[in-house]
């Protein structure tokens, strides 16, 4: 393993709160991030290197060894498997809930629920766990759609202000976990290279804790 250390972050609503935190536990790129089509940046660590990837991709390259951390929330975590992979630190960033939710006033008929997410994994588990029989259907996005279409009956998605429910007349029904966004680490490079990983880890526990 090299001695480079390679940080995935996750692109879109995650990184625009992780670049303060980053920059806050003294790691910052050296061109700005938002002006460049590249996916690799040079820091002010010579020996730290930042990849910016869709979130979902987070846990993959982690797990795989090909960046020795990660950032991304815990519903892709929970999502992907923990498989190969450390979560030393809650971020506290990106803060919101993995919920189920419903038309507003319409009560669930029928023994078998038709549940459209893109968190299909997690759905599952969930209602199993609730003795549930749920049909889950795989969506990418714009999940409060499926049951204004009548595609499902009720969806598993992130909510945190709620506004894009109730714009959709929906309404949330059942907490499934809060969410927030996590540091992972690929368990290899976690003794390999614990010298080097241990106090950018320590970094950013201090500047998580600075913020509370
Ligand atoms: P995607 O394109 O996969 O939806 P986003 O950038 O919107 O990616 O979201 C990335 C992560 O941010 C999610 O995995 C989740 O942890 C968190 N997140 C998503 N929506 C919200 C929200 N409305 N408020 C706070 N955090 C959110
Ligand atoms: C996320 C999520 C919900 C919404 C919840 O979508 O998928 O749709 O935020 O937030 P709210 O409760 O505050 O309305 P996002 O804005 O990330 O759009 P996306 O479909 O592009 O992921
Ligand atoms: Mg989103």
């Amino acid at each position: 393993m090299s001695k480079q250390l390679v940080v995935a972050l996750s692109k879109g609503r995650i990184l625009k709160e992780t670049l303060p935190l980053l920059a806050d536990a003294g790691i910052e790129p050296l061109e700005d991030l938002d002006k460049s089509r590249k996916l690799l940046f040079d820091t002010n660590l010579p020996d730290v290197k930042l990849v910016i990837i869709r979130a979902t991709d987070v846990p993959t390259y982690v797990q795989l060894g090909a960046a020795d951390l990660g950032i991304a929330g815990k519903d892709v975590l929970l999502e992907h498997g923990a498989e190969g992979l450390y979560e030393p630190l809650d971020l506290e960033i990106a803060k919101c809930r993995l919920m189920t939710a419903g038309v507003v006033g319409q009560q669930q008929q029928g023994a078998r629920r038709r549940v459209a997410t893109k968190f299909v994994d997690v759905a599952r588990r969930y209602y199993a766990e609730q003795g549930i029989q749920a049909e889950v259907i795989k969506l990418y996005g714009a999940m409060e759609l499926a049951p204004l279409m009548n595609l499902a009956d009720e969806i598993v998605d992130i909510v945190d202000t709620g506004n894009t429910l109730r714009a959709n007349g929906m309404e949330p029904r059942e907490l499934i976990t809060d969410i927030s966004t996590r540091l992972v680490v690929n368990k290899a490079a976690m003794t390999m290279k614990h010298d080097r990983l241990k106090p950018l880890i320590d970094r950013l526990r201090q500047a998580v804790e600075a913020r509370r």
